[in-house]
């Protein structure tokens, strides 16, 4: 995309150019796929990532689908790296963010550190990045942000309490933000998806430094957790295309919804909570825990009596 400088020396977007789409968080997942989708789709699409040494995924899927983006650097958490990157950028049109991690852990056993840690990117790095490009949009009487939440943003997620309250704030920043842009003609959509096979419910599921802590007492459910996430959730997940395909769609849409709940099971959980079931959606949930962290228990009796060294595959 192309700028221009008006008499006053304000950089103004030309509007017979692609609009210009910066995307967070495109080494892996759903920003990887959103930057692919988004320079197809003909956006002039800045790609970041906190980490260049990972640049040659997106490189590859971009070359996979004759499609090219430019790729820079840029960490949420980093307030300097923030500034440059929206500076050398402006002005941007659409801003995606949608990087963000996950520690996880019950709410008594995480760290301080590691609960400031997930705010840090998913909640106060969503809000300075939006901070800085906002101005911009402002000039231009236009823009959209997308922000990615989560339906953990929506309903609580056992053993990642400090995840599912950065995505509730974040949808609160992005409720309240709607109205306050609104008088410049800058949209804000908050897409809630439901579980989906990327690397944040995998590689990048990061467990707290206390998550093996046999002194907790929260010990063998924070076990059970995972090993219900590994057997059960991912699994099923579903395919993060659908979330990716759907934030293009958003993009070239000129009346975006507030929000977009995406996947069945976001979908199942919300129309339960709406209807006032989430008491049985808990009784489900909590069967399922103890159910695990009981099977937990035994195998990591049997591995006691047999004095091995392996847990048995059960
Ligand atoms: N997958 C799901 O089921 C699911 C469901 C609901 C919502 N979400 C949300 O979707 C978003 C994308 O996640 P994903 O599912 O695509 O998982 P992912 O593959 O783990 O992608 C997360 C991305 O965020 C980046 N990131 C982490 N910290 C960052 C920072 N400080 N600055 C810049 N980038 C940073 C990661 O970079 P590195 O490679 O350097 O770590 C990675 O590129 C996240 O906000 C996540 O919470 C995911």
């Amino acid at each position: 995309m192309h700028t221009f400088s008006t008499a006053k020396g304000k950089k103004m977007t030309d509007k017979t150019q692609p609009k210009r789409v910066l995307i967070t968080g495109c080494s892996s997942g759903f920003g990887l796929l959103t930057a692919v989708g988004a320079a197809k789709a003909g956006f002039d699409c800045i790609a970041t990532m906190r980490n260049l040494n990972k640049a040659h995924y997106l490189e590859e899927a971009l070359k996979q689908a004759s499609a090219t983006a430019t790729i820079d650097r840029l960490d949420v958490t980093d307030a300097g790296c923030i500034k440059q990157i929206a500076e050398k950028y402006a002005p941007i049109d659409i801003l995606i963010n949608n990087a963000g991690i996950v520690i996880m852990a019950s709410a008594m056993d995480i760290t301080e550190d590691e609960m400031r840690k997930v705010f840090e990117t998913n909640y106060f790095g969503t809000v300075a990045l939006t901070r800085a490009v906002v101005p911009g949009m402002i000039e231009n009487r236009s823009g959209l942000i997308i922000n990615v939440a989560s339906l953990a943003g929506l309903i609580g997620h056992m053993f990642n309490a400090s995840y599912s309250a950065s995505k509730h704030a974040l949808i609160g920043f992005s409720k309240s933000i709607r109205l306050e842009l609104k008088p410049f003609n800058i949209k804000v959509v908050s897409v809630e998806p439901g579980y989906h096979k990327t690397e944040n419910i995998r590689a990048n599921a990061n467990l707290s430094e206390n998550f093996y802590d046999k002194t907790s007492p929260l010990f063998e459910y924070n076990r059970g957790f995972l090993r219900l996430m590994l057997n059960k959730i991912v699994p099923r997940a579903a395919d993060p295309k659908n979330v990716t395909n759907k934030i293009v769609e958003i993009m070239k849409t000129s009346n975006p919804k507030a929000h977009y709940i995406v996947g069945k099971d976001a979908a199942f959980a919300t129309t339960a909570q709406w209807l006032g079931l989430t008491g049985l959606l808990e009784k489900f949930a909590l069967r399922k825990l103890n159910d695990a962290a009981n099977r937990e228990n035994k195998r990591a009796e049997a591995k006691r009596s047999a004095g091995k060294k392996q847990l048995p595959n059960i």
